[in-house]
């Protein structure tokens, strides 16, 4: 279980998060929810350890873990996986994931961790060879998904997966990311800025207005309350 409670998160002068309270749940997918600007980003970098925290606590399975450098939550399974699909462009798909995996806790050995990223992602062990910068934006999001997980993190952290993908491919990265954490659960916090799509896999979920929660609760009540209508009114 991942808590946060009344956590702030300022960059010098500008506030990006106030008091930020929630709780996500092994086996759920948590969504944070947001126009641009938001907080999401700032959220999930606060979690890992990339942001800087000025108050309140995150705690991970009751142990705090506030204050620990970004690298030693990574070794108690804090896992995120940036915005922008960050690849090493000129190495190749297996190059990309043995640094992954060597930043992980190295439990499976590598050959059986890659093969179970083949067996979810088929086409990556098609272009094993080939370079990540030539993947197309579904490949790329399917590798970086795939950095995430062969490093068995017990907490995922997913910042825009679907960003610039075709609706078909985030259905796809969307039902592995539900397997997933059924399967192994996982804790996944998953931002988003298309809430329609995140809340139809999500079981719970946060909106974000800058830096505060102004809203959060189950899928449902965040889709019988409108939430979509009102985040995309937001960017008009
Ligand atoms: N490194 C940074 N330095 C200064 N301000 C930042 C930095 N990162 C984010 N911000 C600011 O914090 C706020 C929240 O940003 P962010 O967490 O990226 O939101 P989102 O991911 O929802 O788009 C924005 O006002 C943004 O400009
Ligand atoms: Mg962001």
């Amino acid at each position: 279980m991942l808590e946060l409670n009344e956590v702030d998160v300022a960059y010098g002068n500008i506030q990006a998060l106030h008091g930020v309270t929630l709780t996500a749940r092994p086996g759920q997918i948590t969504a944070v929810l947001g126009a641009n600007g938001a907080g999401k980003s700032s959220l999930l970098k606060a979690i890992s350890g990339l942001a800087p925290v000025t108050a309140g606590t995150i705690r991970i399975d009751g142990t705090d873990i506030g204050r620990l450098p970004a690298h030693k939550r990574a070794r108690l399974g804090v896992s995120l996986a940036m915005e922008g699909r960050r690849l090493f462009r000129t190495m190749t798909v297996e190059e990309n994931l043995s640094i992954a995996w060597s930043f992980g806790p190295r439990r499976t050995p590598f050959p059986q961790a890659l093969e179970r990223v083949f067996a979810a992602f088929p086409i990556l062990e098609e272009r094993r060879s080939g370079t990540s910068g030539m993947l197309s934006g579904g490949q790329q999001q399917m590798l970086i998904l795939s950095s995430v997980t062969i490093r068995e993190p017990a907490f995922m952290l997913l910042d825009e997966p679907s960003l610039g993908l075709a609706p078909i491919i985030v259905q796809q990265i969307f039902d592995f990311i539900t397997a997933y954490s059924r399967e192994r659960q996982t804790t996944v916090v998953l931002a988003e800025q298309m809430a329609a799509m995140a809340l139809q896999v999500a079981h719970q979920g946060f909106v974000l207005r800058h830096g505060r929660v102004i809203m959060g609760g189950s899928s449902q009540a965040l889709a019988d309350a409108d939430i979509v209508a009102q985040l995309s009114a937001a960017y008009l």
